[in-house]
């Protein structure tokens, strides 16, 4: 059994609503994003695991050397290792893993980019919220085909450069993802236009 991950799962209520998996933010836990999740997408199945990483006790899913610096080797490393649970998790429960949206947020929203990158097979959607480019390389080609990303930024936001969610898109269409990408006037914290266009996203 591969190293176990502190979640919780909601049971969905609404077969039609895609089972959503949330990854929160630095400093968050598996308890945060349940409310989101309820209101993007009423009735779905929510699997929210808590990151292993502690930073000065606050959880992340992988660490960084400093803001916005990362060990690719870490990084790496700390994506297969949720990979592999998600793997033993949704067949516990089951979830499916091609209509699995995984929605992050911040921290969250990044290790869910490492995985469309290197274990496209673990998801078949995300919503990126304030998402940054972590791993700087493109998904192998074809290995994102028939999946979808939302990749939502604020153009005043201090911690995510205004030149990573483009590039980030960049990467994910290399591997033949369909992304959507939309700056708000907004910082780092999520807005009612980032809700209303997640829950548009999600239903169209
Ligand atoms: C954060 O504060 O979590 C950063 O925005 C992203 C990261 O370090 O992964």
């Amino acid at each position: 059994m591969p190293n176990s991950f502190t979640h919780v799962f909601e049971p969905g209520t609404d077969p039609s609503a895609p089972p959503l998996f949330l990854l929160h933010g630095t400093g968050g836990n598996e308890h945060d994003l349940l409310r989101l999740g309820r209101t993007l997408s009423p009735g779905s199945a929510l699997l929210s695991p808590r990151g292993q990483v502690s930073e000065r006790g606050a959880n992340r899913f992988f660490a960084r050397l400093a803001e916005g610096v990362f060990d690719p080797a870490e990084v790496t490393r700390r994506t297969h290792e949720l990979a592999d649970w998600l793997v033993a998790t949704t067949k516990k429960y089951p979830l499916d893993p091609a209509r699995l949206t995984a929605v992050g947020f911040s921290n969250g929203a990044n290790i869910a980019a490492t995985l469309l990158q290197l274990r496209p097979e673990s998801l078949g959607a995300a919503v990126l919220l304030r998402p940054m480019v972590v791993l700087d390389q493109p998904a192998a080609p074809g290995s994102l085909a028939g999946k979808r990303a939302l990749l939502l930024n604020g153009n005043t936001d201090p911690i995510v450069p205004l030149d990573h969610p483009p590039r980030l898109a960049a990467h994910l269409r290399a591997g033949g993802a369909d992304v959507t990408q939309q700056f708000f006037p907004a910082s780092h914290n999520l807005t009612q236009a980032d809700i209303t266009a997640a829950q548009d996203w999600l239903g169209s």
